[in-house]
């Protein structure tokens, strides 16, 4: 994808092109402020980066604060989640609490292993590290109109963030200005969608800032009680990553992922125009927002999908580990007897979350959205007959739930944070399955071997649901099995560390997972900084349009995110610091 090109004529090209299909695109590069940038020389390399403090293209305080009224207010310094933890930020601003202090304690982000909330004492350095250094509190569309309005005319990096689950450091960004949308909370259900498309059943449109769980009360409390596409974790965000990567969840093997349930985008563009997207309006905006990439082709404010009625649902959770077995032979006929039937579990509508590291294999729960136990037993019973004939023990545990709703609140526990892992994933497909199941079996032994976790998600996002023409990659459309691989690191390691660990999940568990999987793909939400390819394992087919669209919604390049549509031309120079562009 590195062909050289002048990026301001094929966009104005593509513009039009765009333009005849997406009507209300109604901005034009005369409405575009041409930015200032920091020129810089690295190693005989020129950049234009975005400005940061020293810089002279830098806004001085008086523009900051001309912008805190025009956002009412809201513009705040950024404070560090740990910083209650610590005396002073940067060593003059004073911000211990030590009941903030216990609450962080929890939570997980990337900042460069500074200003962590555990393990620490107050007298401990604290400070601003990658995490940002504005941040907005948006309450209104306007709020983020005008943040995104100020980035761009600054040429400040601007980071969205909505909950900050994204563990691959997408919602930090050092000496950025962080657009905030976790008070966008407004939820309206509508009990029968009579907007562009098909779809006449019910639908709910989702504010920026609301998270799974909350959304899923909401649902529940609906006449009739209704079901959505979330993920498996409470707190990840709806409207913001996690749709825009695609967005797995239990529901999606029989209805598809969240990208395929959208209806209708409300957003802001990077050259602040409120725009709607969906079928009718912007149409391809709506495709590439599907499921293109986070924090890519605009600032969402909120999104429309399909609801449906909640149904009795049935769940069984499974273990072996160490209680049950010390023998790893016996394990891994377990592991592999339970993992090799994947295409059936997904072919029947259940979705399976397992964990799965040394003798130690946790599936909790498979689930199965409108089965009684009987028919959920009918599915899994050869799996159970195996571990029978094959003497391997293990313990089950059946359930049925009135509501998918309860089964969620019954069964799933809330996740860790992946903070002190380097992570990296594989999506397997039925095709996988039917080459040589047995060699992705020994390519998830060979990643836990290597010391490496493994998240495991069972899920056909193609199975029951109707194609959706969407950026998600086509391969989710034959997907049977995800698995999240993740490699524990210290935050404090040195950088020869942190490199060695990056090696070893990105060319060692990474090419097994690859090399197994040769129909498969990966997923920009929970997947690898250094995956090989990433354009085309992220996007496949796909990737050349949304290439093509960022350079038509986002010429200078507004929003950033890792490997993302587009990103090709950008690079983060100085250790992790300045976002800038190659020239
Ligand atoms: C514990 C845990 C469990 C998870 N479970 C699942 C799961 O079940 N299924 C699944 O598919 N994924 C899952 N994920 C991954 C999740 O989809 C990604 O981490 C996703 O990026 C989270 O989105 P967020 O908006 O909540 O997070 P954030 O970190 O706030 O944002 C993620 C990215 O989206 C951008 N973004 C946020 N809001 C907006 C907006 N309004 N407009 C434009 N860009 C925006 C940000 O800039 C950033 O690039 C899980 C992650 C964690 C940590
Ligand atoms: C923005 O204005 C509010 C209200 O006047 C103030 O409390 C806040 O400190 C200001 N933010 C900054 C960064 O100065
Ligand atoms: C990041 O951490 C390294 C190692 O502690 C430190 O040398 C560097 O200054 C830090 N950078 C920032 C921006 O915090
Ligand atoms: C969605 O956003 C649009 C545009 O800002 C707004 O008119 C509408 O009220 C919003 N709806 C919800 C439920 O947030
Ligand atoms: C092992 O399985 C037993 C029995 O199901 C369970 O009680 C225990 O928590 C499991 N241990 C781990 C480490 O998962
Ligand atoms: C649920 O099961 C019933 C009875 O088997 C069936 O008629 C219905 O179509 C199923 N609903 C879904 C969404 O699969
Ligand atoms: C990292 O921190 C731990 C304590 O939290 C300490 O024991 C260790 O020495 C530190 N390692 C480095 C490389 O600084």
């Amino acid at each position: 994808m590195l062909i050289p090109f002048s990026f301001l004529s094929l966009s104005t090209h593509l513009l039009t092109l765009v333009n005849a299909q997406d009507p209300d695109l109604s901005f034009t590069h005369a409405d575009v402020t041409a930015s200032k940038s920091s020129l810089i020389t690295r190693n005989g390399r020129r950049y234009a980066c975005k400005c940061y403090p020293g810089d002279s293209c830098y806004p001085k305080p008086t523009t900051w604060s001309q912008f805190n009224q025009t956002v009412g207010g809201n513009l705040q310094l950024a404070i560090p989640p740990g910083a209650p933890c610590f005396d002073f930020l940067d060593g003059t601003i004073p911000t211990y609490n030590e009941a903030q202090c216990t609450e962080v304690q929890a939570n997980c982000f990337w900042t460069n292993d500074t200003c962590v909330p555990i393990g620490v004492s107050p007298t401990d350095t604290c400070t601003r590290g990658y995490y940002g250094d504005y941040l907005v509190l948006a309450r209104t569309r306007a709020h983020v109109k005008a943040t995104v309005d100020f980035a761009r005319k600054n040429n400040v990096r601007l980071v969205i963030r909505n909950t900050g689950h994204d563990f691959m450091g997408r919602s930090t960004g050092f000496g950025s200005l962080i657009l905030n949308t976790h008070s966008l909370k407004d939820v309206t259900f509508h009990k029968k969608w009579t907007g562009p498309g098909q779809w006449r059943g019910g639908a709910v449109t989702i504010g920026a800032g609301v998270q799974g769980r909350e959304l899923l009360r909401q649902a529940n409390q609906q006449s009739p009680p209704q079901a959505i596409v979330t993920g498996e974790c409470p707190t990840v965000g709806f409207a913001g990553g996690y749709i825009q990567g695609g967005g797995h969840g239990p529901l999606a093997s029989i209805y598809g992922l969240a990208a395929d349930q959208v209806l209708s985008f409300e957003v802001v563009t990077s050259s602040g125009v409120y725009l709607t997207a969906n079928a009718q309006r912007n149409p391809s905006l709506f495709w590439a927002l599907k499921g293109g990439g986070p924090s890519t082709f605009a600032a969402i404010l909120n999104v429309t999908v399909k609801t449906f009625p909640d149904l009795p649902s049935s769940s069984v959770v499974l273990r072996i580990n160490s209680t049950h077995t010390s023998d790893p032979e016996v394990f891994w006929k377990g592991v592999n007897a339970f993992h090799e039937l994947s295409t059936r579990y997904v072919e029947n509508g259940l979705f399976v979350y397992y964990e799965l590291g040394e003798l130690r294999l946790n599936v909790r729960p498979f689930v199965a959205p409108n089965m009684t136990s009987a028919q959920l037993d009918a599915v899994v019973r050869p799996l159970f007959d195996k571990l029978d004939a094959q003497g391997i023990p293990y313990d089950r545990e059946d359930n049925h739930f009135p509501s998918f709703f309860d089964l969620y609140l019954g069964i799933f526990d809330d996740e860790g944070s992946f903070a002190q892992m380097i992570t990296g994933g594989r999506i397997f497909t039925k095709s996988d399955f039917r080459r040589d199941a047995a060699a992705i079996n020994s390519a998830q032994r060979f990643a836990v071997e290597q010391g490496s976790f493994i998240i495991g998600h069972i899920v056909g996002p193609g199975t029951g649901a109707p194609r959706v023409d969407n950026a998600i990659h086509p391969r989710w459309r034959d997907a049977a099995s995800f698995s999240i691989t993740g490699l524990g690191i210290a935050g404090n390691a040195s950088l020869t560390e942190k490199a060695r660990v990056q090696n070893l999940v990105t060319n060692v568990v990474g090419k097994a997972l690859r090399d197994a999987s040769p129909k498969g793909a990966a997923y920009v939400n929970e997947g690898d900084l250094e995956e090989p390819n990433w354009q085309s394992e992220y996007w496949g087919l796909n990737y050349p349009r949304l290439f093509a669209l960022k350079k038509v919604y986002d010429p200078l390049g507004v929003f950033y995110a890792r490997t993302t549509p587009g990103t090709e031309d950008w690079e983060v120079i100085d250790v992790g610091t300045k976002l800038c562009r190659k020239l």
